[in-house]
């Protein structure tokens, strides 16, 4: 045995000489690629490459394990690509936003060959994620499509199982991708499949809600809720397209279209004034829309740009949140993510930009005052944030438009 170990670390060796070699090329690449602006992912060569050296294994036993190896090694060299190219940065999402859009998913995701499995859910009307399934088919690929329960009661373990098991019983590999074709509960969980399945294979978002046009489609967290607690297990894990729609909200109910436009106005009110004054002045909001969700995703992509994993200004995206989380879990199902958003936003609203909030959100129906008690509030906060400690960062709004981040002391919640 001692023998094979010297023979094992002396290979080992060799191979980091012929790593550091291999990363040399894959950097005179990347450079390339950026002056050209071409893809750091080209699917048709990584194909080739694994077919091709696989075939100068002699060992047939072995060939299966060297496809998995040579996989390993041009997801690093992508990964390094990615990072000389857009610096620390995690490459946000590309994102088309046109009506009609989902009928030209095949052209527009490049989705030219492989398998695609297309998740949705039963409250999402059949006929987009077939539109999507037909364009993509007519590209080459193998489509699939599974049908998950709808709602937030089964953004679950069993759902996720589900996903997964459709990947399994297709054959799915590593090169292969998932597409969500729904609102912001298909997008996490479907991420999340994406995100776990043989450690991560390609993600495209098609979101048809407006909270996830707007929001939950960009910024590359996945998940699901588990044992009670919301989004408790997941994982980053970044679409490679987002694709949206407008005209897939035609068919949303009035009053999630509301629920998302809750999450735009969070945006315009910390960070795009003009966005606000469009929301503020619409008399028309299916026609202000393409405008809203461009400026909105603007601006998530700027923060989420600037800090991909939360550490810092991503935060300034929880403006309502802390007080909306309290009020979502304890209002026993009564309002929607947005509709509790827009509750907790007003706790941190000072002045006029208060009342411009205020307005807004009366204006599409939103609440502005609750009756759940200030204690049941507080006591949910604390037994939230009992790993942080006493102390809470909240995002405050005194003019629209800007924000500041303060700490305090829970106890000193203005409930
Ligand atoms: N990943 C993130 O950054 C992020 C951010 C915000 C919210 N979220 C998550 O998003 C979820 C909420 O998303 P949501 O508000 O989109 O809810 P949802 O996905 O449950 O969709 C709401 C309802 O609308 C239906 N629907 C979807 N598209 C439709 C359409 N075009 N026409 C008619 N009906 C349609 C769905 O079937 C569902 O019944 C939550 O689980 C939340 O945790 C994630």
């Amino acid at each position: 045995m001692t023998e094979e170990r010297r023979i094992i670390d002396k290979i080992d060796t060799e191979m980091a000489r012929l790593f550091e070699q291999r990363m040399t090329a894959v950097k005179a690449i990347a450079m390339a690629k950026k002056a050209s602006g071409a893809p750091v992912e080209d699917l048709k060569r990584e194909k080739e490459m694994i077919a091709a050296r696989s075939e100068s294994i002699a060992n047939p036993a072995l060939r299966r394990y060297y496809g998995d190896f040579l996989r390993g090694v041009i997801s690093v060299s992508k990964d390094y690509q990615t990072d000389l190219i857009f610096g620390e940065k995690m490459p946000c999402s590309d994102i088309i936003i046109d009506n009609g859009c989902i009928s030209r998913a095949g052209e527009l995701l490049g989705l030219d060959g492989g398998k695609v499995l297309v998740v949705t859910d039963t409250g999402v009307p059949s006929r987009y994620a077939n539109t999507v399934a037909a364009s993509i088919e007519s590209k080459g690929a193998a489509v699939n499509i599974c049908t998950v329960p709808q709602g937030e009661a089964n953004k679950s373990l069993q759902s996720y199982a589900k996903i997964l098991e459709a990947l399994v019983e297709g054959g799915f590999t590593r090169t292969d991708s998932v597409v969500a074709v729904g609102g912001g509960v298909v997008g996490d969980m479907a991420g999340f499949a994406a995100a776990t399945f043989m450690r991560g294979i390609r993600f495209f978002n098609i979101p048809t809600t407006l909270l996830s046009q707007v929001d939950s489609s960009i910024g590359g967290k996945t998940a699901i809720d588990f044992a009670g607690v919301k989004n408790i297990v997941g994982s980053f894990h970044f679409p490679s397209k987002v694709l949206i729609d407008p005209q897939t909200l035609s068919t949303l109910p009035l009053r999630q279209l509301h629920n998302g436009l809750a999450e735009a106005v969070k945006m315009g009110a910390t960070g795009d004034a003009e966005l606000f004054s469009i929301i503020e002045k619409s008399s028309d909001l299916h026609h202000d829309l393409p405008q809203i969700i461009r400026h909105c995703l603007n601006y998530k992509k700027s923060v989420v740009d600037a800090d991909p994993r939360e550490g810092g200004l991503r935060r300034v995206l929880n403006f309502g949140h802390t007080v909306g989380h309290a009020i979502e879990a304890c209002s026993g199902g009564q309002y929607l993510h947005g509709e509790a958003v827009s509750l907790g936003m007003l706790y941190f609203a000072e002045g006029e930009a208060r009342k411009r909030i205020a307005n807004v959100l009366e204006n599409y129906n939103l609440p502005v005052s609750h009756n759940i008690p200030a204690q049941t509030l507080l006591d949910f906060i604390s037994h939230d944030k009992k790993a942080s400690g006493d102390v809470i960062m909240v995002v405050k709004v005194s003019e629209i438009g800007s924000f500041a981040f303060e700490t305090i002391a829970i106890k000193e919640l203005p409930l």
